[in-house]
């Protein structure tokens, strides 16, 4: 019985890693997830704990630079799932997912991948 639970719970692990990283694929359009310039968005490298707007010369629109605080997993869950309602009149061109279960799943990917960086 034991076993079979932690198998259980092993296989919903593997499909929420793996529904993870389908679901930010869009995120890469616009952002590198390494410590890297020259995509439209800053990177995202260890995200999770990072202070709001603070990648060395890029240029935050004053909505994202109010903000301030650090990102964490459900500060994150929130602004991806409404960027303009989180920070109006930010320029992250992306509509948001508008479905808070996926955006946990998405921002826990975030999570899992700033604690491997
Ligand atoms: C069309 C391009 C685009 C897409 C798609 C996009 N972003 Fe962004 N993102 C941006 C831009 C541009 C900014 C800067 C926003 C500002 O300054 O208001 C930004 C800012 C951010 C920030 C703030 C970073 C910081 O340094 O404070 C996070 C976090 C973020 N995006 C995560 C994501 C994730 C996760 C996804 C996918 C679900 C995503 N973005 C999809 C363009 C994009």
């Amino acid at each position: 019985m034991g076993t079979a639970l932690v198998f259980l719970s092993n296989v919903v692990l593997a499909e929420g890693v793996l529904s993870g990283r389908q679901l930010v694929k869009p995120c890469k359009v616009c952002h590198f997830y390494k410590e890297k310039k020259g995509k439209s968005g800053p990177h995202l490298f260890k995200l999770i704990g990072r202070p709001v707007s603070s990648v060395e010369g890029y240029p935050y629109s004053k909505a994202l630079l109010k903000i301030g605080g650090e990102w964490q997993e459900l500060r994150l869950a929130k602004f991806l799932n409404d960027p303009q309602a989180f920070a109006p009149g930010t320029t992250m061109n992306f509509s948001g997912f508008k479905n808070m279960k996926r955006v946990k799943i998405a921002a826990s990917y975030f999570a899992g991948l700033s604690a491997r960086q």
